[in-house]
């Protein structure tokens, strides 16, 4: 995504709670919200849909078939997409670092947070197996991008604050969701599509889980959490965003209309927001509603830089178009 940092300000209000405190505070709400994931969540098999029947050796060690560009039906979109989607889960190891860090890995914190590190456990490896058999990506340059990404580690931009960590969770898990659900629907294989519908499910299910935490910290803390939520959409980043030659492929996704300004703020920024009713909020001191106004400014600012963006796609994917008739 292409969406450029912000400089942060972030002021934890003086209403006096610490992240100790709203930890202690939220474990009776995410004992509840625990609970109800494990309730809806279903089991599903990530080797049920690998069409292992495609796969065959790879040249070196075994002397199979090279890979080659022509060996697949993935689109060139859904190629590039599909390998900021992996990179992006193959993280986990620095995600469940900084989770375990804040949250803790007792009581119902540290079941969650074991418990969302073995779903997300499932998402790389499902989208990695998928891609070796299929051989829909270079497999030399898949590892050498995973070893580049992941030897950077990951550090959240909001590991100062528990609140701005709930927050950053809350938008990224639906990030997540709508950047697996469309690369499946432009990837241009009908079986790549279902297991990425699949784990946009998992992702969902993850965005409700912080969202409700979020909604239980906007009445313990108000202020606090509107400041927090104020931090985070002003100065949202994917958490791919370290990833080799990320902007190019983010340029790619946001034309390909997988990910880009107006999905953001449509697609995800909003209906959290509209869930949580942030912007009509009340009961606020002066800090929450300074916050609070903030994030309107910011949001009527996105929303026109997203009109803009629509319009320089349009007029791309016209010239495009009209190469491809006059070729
Ligand atoms: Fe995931
Ligand atoms: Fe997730």
């Amino acid at each position: 995504m292409t969406i450029a940092p912000v400089q942060s300000s972030p002021s934890l209000g003086s209403s006096g709670w610490t992240d100790t405190r709203l930890i202690l505070a939220l474990e009776e709400v995410v004992e509840k919200e625990l609970n109800r994931h494990l309730g809806v969540a279903k089991e599903w098999m990530p080797h049920e849909f690998v069409p292992w029947s495609q796969g065959r050796d790879f040249d070196g060690v075994l002397g199979g078939e090279a890979w080659n560009v022509e060996q697949s039906q993935v689109t060139p979109l859904g190629r590039v997409s599909l390998v900021v989607n992996l990179l992006t889960e193959d993280n986990l190891p620095s995600y469940h670092h900084e989770i375990a860090t804040m949250f803790g890995r007792e009581g119902a914190w540290g079941t969650w947070v074991h418990r969302w590190t073995a779903e997300e456990g499932r998402h790389g490896i499902a989208i990695r197996d998928f891609l070796l058999a299929t051989r829909a990506v270079d497999p030399v340059e898949l590892e050498r991008a995973r070893m580049s990404h992941m030897s950077e580690g990951f550090e959240s931009d909001n590991s100062h604050s528990m609140l701005h960590s709930v927050a950053y969770v809350a938008f990224q898990e639906l990030a997540t969701r709508i950047s697996h659900r469309n690369t499946g629907k432009y990837a241009g294989d009908p079986l790549c599509d279902q297991l990425l519908a699949k784990i946009a499910n998992d992702e969902n299910l993850h965005m409700v889980f912080y969202r409700n935490l979020l909604k239980a910290a906007l009445e313990i803390a108000p202020d606090q959490a509107m400041r927090a939520i104020a931090d985070v959409v002003t100065n949202f980043r994917m958490p791919g965003h370290g990833i080799p030659g990320f902007e190019r492929a983010a340029a790619q996704i946001a034309i390909g209309g997988v990910y880009n300004l107006r999905i953001h703020h449509d697609d995800v920024l909003q209906p959290v927001l509209r869930h949580l009713r942030v912007m009509e909020f009340d009961g606020l001191g002066p800090e929450g509603l300074v916050a609070q106004n903030e994030l309107g400014v910011f949001l009527d600012g996105l929303d026109s830089q997203a009109r803009k963006f629509e319009e320089r796609q349009a007029a791309l994917l016209a010239r495009r178009e009209a190469r491809r008739n006059a070729g």
